[in-house]
């Protein structure tokens, strides 16, 4: 295939360097002349294991080459990868000014051209760029509708500089954010050599999915150097802790808690991020991260109210009280902070929870609760429907299936804010449906 790869800095030149080298004839483009000088004369751009034989050997080969030109590029290949920077603007946003530069560049020059051509945006952008920003303005300059002569992925990279050409060769998939309908074959064939799973999703999931990686790793990383430096002053061989904390691939290294939804509770997990608060605190040890873990949890409570909020001032009925749906353990569980948030604002509320049986509560269960919501009998009803009859909104927290069911049978015309991601709620109709993260 014919590949002309735009911006030959670090994803540039390994992505040119390794395209080449699976067999396809790549041409690098850079506003930089040194860069395209030094990579038309079999040098690399960059320092990066592997890449300055692999640049050489292409170079020689004629499988790699590189201009300034940028109408030559597009005349002379059938795709146009963008690898140009987007670094921080001043206000923490993308900068788009190189992205935008080049797609502009590369709209006009498809307009001189006469057959198809596609354009792939292997930098980083924010979700909503393919759609809002670079179909746009490619329509534009290249005179061309999308799917017609003209087409569009979104494949974002994933190598990390060191191993970057070993990245490139086992990525952990190769995602292709595509138009609707559109199957990728293209790309597919750019990248068959390559043995990972290929995901054909829409533009947004698959700008998304680079961004989450990234800052799920900026997380992982904040969270292990900052237990890390309070466990030190406890005496504790952090590294070894965390050697054995990794081995819980059921809970720890997993996708278990990885799925957006509503705020965390019960009597384990706020009670031990405070006490471990509390141990950084008596070491003066600086823990930022974790000292935001609470007041984010605080925040999803808060944008659950807000969405009943936006529906106006109508009875509401909560569907799920205990922390989690199956237990009457009502320690902390965020459906009773939401509760009380809702009484507290004078909201008409009835609760349904087919596991609290409010007058059976004993300990610290029922202390718990005679402290934040005093009146709790009162409020609870005994079926989904005496819920559904009372709540002209209805938020569902958590139900068991059998009361799923007899939720969705119910359901008519009711507003229902959805904490559980209940796939059955989404697509049902007569209702006007709101999910918290979704
Ligand atoms: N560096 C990484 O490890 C890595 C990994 C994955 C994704 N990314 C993303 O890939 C993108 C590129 O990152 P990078 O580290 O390779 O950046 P870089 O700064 O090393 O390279 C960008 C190159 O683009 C060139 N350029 C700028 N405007 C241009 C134009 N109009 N036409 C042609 N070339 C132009 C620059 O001269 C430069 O050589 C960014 O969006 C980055 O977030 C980077």
């Amino acid at each position: 295939m014919r590949v002309s790869v735009f911006g030959i800095g670090y994803v540039g030149a390994v992505s040119g360097g390794c395209l080449a080298s699976l067999g396809h004839d790549v041409l690098g483009v850079d506003v930089a002349p040194e860069k395209v000088a030094m990579l038309a004369a079999g040098r690399s751009p960059i320092v990066e294991a592997e890449i300055a034989e692999l640049i050489a050997d292409a170079v020689a080969g004629g499988r790699l080459r590189a201009t300034t030109d940028t109408a030559q590029a597009v005349a002379e290949t059938d795709v146009s990868m963008i690898a140009v920077g987007t670094p921080s603007a001043a206000d923490g946003s993308t900068s788009m000014l190189a992205v935008e530069a080049v797609v502009g560049d590369i709209g006009a020059a498809i307009a001189r051209k006469q057959g198809a051509h596609s354009v792939v945006m292997r930098s980083t952008v924010p979700p909503g760029t393919a759609e809002e920003r670079v179909i746009p303005l490619l329509e534009r300059a290249s005179g061309r509708r999308l799917g017609q002569g003209l087409h569009y992925y979104s494949n974002p990279e994933f190598l990390r500089e060191g191993t970057a050409v070993r990245d490139f060769h086992a990525p952990p998939f190769t995602l292709l954010g595509v138009q609707d309908g559109d199957d990728a074959a293209l790309l597919r064939a750019l990248y068959a050599p390559i043995d990972a799973p290929v995901h054909v999703v829409p533009y947004r999931i698959a700008e998304s999915v680079k961004f989450l990686s990234n800052a799920y790793h900026a997380l992982k990383l904040a969270f292990a150097n900052e237990a890390g430096a309070i466990l030190s002053e406890y005496g504790v061989d952090a590294p070894a802790a965390f050697k054995l904390f990794c081995e819980d691939r059921t809970l720890n290294i997993s996708p278990a808690y990885l799925r957006p939804g509503f705020a965390f509770g019960g009597s384990c997990l706020p009670k031990d991020v405070r006490s471990f608060l509390s141990l950084a605190r008596h070491k003066s040890v600086a823990a930022p991260m974790l000292g935001q873990i609470l007041p984010s949890n605080s925040a999803i409570v808060e944008r659950a109210f807000e969405a009943v909020a936006s529906h106006g001032r109508q009875p509401v009925s909560l569907i799920g009280l205990a922390f989690k749906q199956g237990t009457d353990d009502l320690r902390e569980s965020p459906f009773v902070t939401l509760a009380e948030r809702l009484i507290g604002r004078g909201y008409d509320l009835r609760i349904f929870d087919r596991f609290v049986n409010v007058a059976a509560l004993l300990g610290a269960n029922r202390a718990y609760i005679d402290r934040e919501i005093p009146h709790l009998e009162r409020l609870m009803v005994d079926s989904p429907g005496a819920a559904l009859r009372h709540g002209r909104i209805v938020v569902v927290g958590h139900a068991g299936a059998a009361d799923r069911q007899a939720l969705l049978a119910g359901l008519d015309g009711h507003v229902v804010i959805d904490l559980a991601n209940v796939e059955a709620l989404r697509t049902a109709g007569g209702i006007t449906y709101r999910g918290i993260c979704w």
